[in-house]
């Protein structure tokens, strides 16, 4: 059996509140490291052989190469939340889940999900503070709006929705606290379980029932399968969404030429979210073990090794892009891979997408004299592993 995948202690935010220089100089030192490139906590043990990919290419030569770079850790390494989800799954297991719950996410549910529930639930969320002065816009939006989609997605009845923003906050920040995390995930799998059970007699127009009916080759999903699909939802539909909004609603307004040039001229709104992506990347990279031996940029690598691909490294890599640490919604446009690359590419970025274009868009409808509040600190963009602003305070008259 492998052994798990282990992150090091990460360095306090504090300490530690922009991890791209660190990023930057060891990705120019090469494009796969043979430790952790970022600095640690005093006192960490030896970490051990680990491998870092910093660059573009190799990231995604990693990612597309399900064979030789294993995701099964990612359950071991991420605790309960990832058990049975498809992120942590090989092939061939991968790609019949993968097709089963697929569906779930076609561009015509999309398309569905953003006029019923994405442009009602941002309207209903901005309601909530438009008569205000100001506002943190963390608290208030970012946070509140994806956790809301998710639970209409769902088809969660309104009456149940404060708890399952109780339990996405405990179930988000279980690798912090994991006692009310662990609480949280058995009420919300209680509570779900007997939700599956009324949508298999009476299916609706949710996630809930589309994941009943998905077939493939005369698979289906069972009840088990279908709760490690919606317990995924948490960590990765709300935390990264809330997350990346954040980061890009914090490069729109400390830039202001680039949102005045957003109000005139909506068809950058696109061009904005990738770009708010790929600047401020929401979480760093993402982990997989060896399968044999490999050589990856003339590092020689054994099996069973840990393989840290820093997607946020990858997105600021000089070869690919033109002065990579500015923020500039106008640079010709280059994919990133926030989303990752490969038989796992993020399920949920188009839903993402929508969410963020949504949330622009009637952000700048709505709040058209939005700037920071100047009474208040610059806001910060923190976190060493995931990372957004801890508030984003503006006004609005
Ligand atoms: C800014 C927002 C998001 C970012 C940056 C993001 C990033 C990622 C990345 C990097 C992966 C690949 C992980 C790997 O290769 O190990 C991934 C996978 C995944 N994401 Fe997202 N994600 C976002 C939003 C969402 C949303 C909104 C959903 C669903 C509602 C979602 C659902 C998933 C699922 C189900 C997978 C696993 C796919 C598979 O293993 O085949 N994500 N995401």
């Amino acid at each position: 059996m492998r052994a798990p995948v282990s992150v090091p202690p990460p360095l306090p935010s504090d300490e530690l509140d922009d991890p791209y220089p660190h990023l930057g100089a060891a990705r120019r030192r090469g494009a796969v490291a043979t430790t952790w490139p970022l600095p640690v906590a005093p006192g960490t043990p030896e970490l051990g052989p680990i491998y870092s990919v910093l660059a573009y290419d190799e990231s995604v030569q990693v990612l597309r190469d399900q064979d030789t770079y294993s995701s099964r850790g990612l359950s071991e390494a991420m605790g309960p939340l990832f058990a049975g989800a498809i992120i942590a799954m090989d092939e061939p297991e991968h790609r019949l889940y993968r097709a089963l719950v697929a569906p779930a996410f076609r561009p015509k549910v999309l398309e569905r999900w953003r006029t019923a529930v994405v442009q009602p639930a941002i309207d209903n969320v901005i309601d909530t503070f438009i008569d205000h002065d100001r506002v943190d816009l963390v608290e208030h939006l970012t946070f509140a709006f994806p956790v809301r989609v998710i639970g209409r997605i769902l088809g969660l009845p309104e009456q149940d929705v404060a708890n399952f923003q109780r339990w996405s906050l405990d179930l988000i920040n279980m690798f912090n606290d994991p006692e009310p995390g662990v609480r949280a995930l058995e009420e919300f799998r209680s509570y779900f379980m007997a939700f599956i059970t009324e949508r298999r007699l009476a299916p609706r127009d949710d996630l809930i029932s589309d994941l009943i009916r998905s077939e493939v080759d005369g698979h289906r999903l069972d009840d088990d399968a279908i709760f490690a699909s919606v317990k995924m939802l948490l960590p990765a539909g709300v935390e990264t969404t809330y997350r990346s909004l954040g980061n890009l609603l914090v490069g729109l307004l400390t830039h202001t030429d680039q949102l005045h040039a957003l109000q005139h001229d909506r068809a950058l709104i696109g061009p904005a979210i990738e770009e708010g992506l790929r600047w401020q990347t929401p979480f760093l990279m993402v982990a997989r073990q060896t399968t044999r031996d490999t050589d990856l940029a003339g590092i020689h690598i054994p099996a069973d090794q840990h393989v840290f691909i820093f997607v946020a490294a990858a997105n600021h890599d000089e070869r690919r892009y033109l002065n990579p640490e500015a923020f500039n919604i106008s640079r010709a446009p280059t994919p990133h891979i926030a989303f990752g690359t490969g038989p796992h590419i993020c399920l949920g970025m188009h839903l993402t997408r929508v969410e963020s274009h949504a949330a622009l868009e009637r952000i700048l409808d709505r709040t058209p004299n939005i700037r920071l509040d100047s009474d208040e600190s610059e806001p910060r963009i923190r976190g060493t592993v995931l990372r957004s602003p801890d508030a984003l305070n503006v006004l609005l008259r």
